[in-house]
């Protein structure tokens, strides 16, 4: 599934984010560590899939599944606060811990440094479990 979504402008703001992917190959890169140049106002999860780096998402980025489930390592304050939906919704995702997210609904809303930890599991989500 592709999200419909302007792909970034070069001469537009943009953040560095980096990923620690825990799997890197079944996600479509080969280094554990990858630096992103993300828009402000883009998502994580929409950066992430511009960049190749294939996280998860059932649902298209609509808050009705939990397989962009990621990390934020660093940089919590730069991105959109998590609202009740979302909250609701990430509960549901294995491995939940205090920094977990949705990686569909976190908006890079300033320059910072930040982190976001991709989960080995977070690629088989939907795989292991068909209809
Ligand atoms: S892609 Fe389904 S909640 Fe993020």
């Amino acid at each position: 599934m592709s999200l419909n979504r302007p792909k970034p402008l070069e001469d537009e703001p943009s953040v560095k984010v980096k990923f620690i992917l825990e799997d890197p190959h079944p996600l479509g890169q080969e280094e554990k560590e990858v630096e992103v140049k993300v828009r402000l106002g883009d998502s994580i999860l929409g950066a992430a899939l511009d960049a190749g780096i294939g996280i998860e998402h059932a649902c298209g980025g609509v808050t009705a599944c939990s397989t962009c489930h990621v990390y934020i390592n660093k940089g919590e304050d730069c991105i959109s606060e998590a609202d009740d939906d979302e909250l609701d919704r990430v509960e549901e995702a294995p491995g939940l811990q205090d920094n977990s997210r949705l990686s569909c609904q976190c908006v890079v809303e300033q320059d910072g440094d930040i982190e976001v930890q991709v989960p080995a599991w977070n690629r088989n989500a939907v795989k292991e479990h068909p209809h």
